[in-house]
């Protein structure tokens, strides 16, 4: 499935991300600026921090409650639309995601 990154400074990052596989992992394959994924998608960095797109708020997977507790420790500060991307999984009804990557 496809995704898209909107960097701080308006530019968009596309790739493609294998089923199964996390948006954080879509992002580090595809050299996403800002999206680090320190941890390798345990929930023990927050360095995926992702804003999800308002129009593909209601297709990602709710958060845990795990998520977010590490949501309030994301180095640029959370929104309503945080998620951290090691949490959400590409799937057909997620093709086409949009996501923005938070400025610092
Ligand atoms: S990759 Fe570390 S919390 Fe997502």
């Amino acid at each position: 499935m496809k995704a898209s990154w909107i960097l701080p400074d308006g530019r968009r990052v596309e790739a493609q991300v294998q089923h199964g596989r996390s948006l954080m992992e879509g992002a580090v394959m595809a050299n996403v600026p800002g999206v680090i994924g320190e941890c390798g998608g345990t929930l023990s960095c927050a360095t995926c921090h992702v804003l999800v797109d308002a129009a593909w708020q209601d297709k990602v997977e709710a958060i845990s409650d795990y998520e977010d507790a590490m949501l309030d420790a994301t180095e640029a500060p959370r929104q309503a639309n945080s998620r951290l991307s090691c949490q959400i999984f590409a799937a057909d009804d997620l093709d086409g995601i949009v996501l923005r990557v938070p400025g610092a």
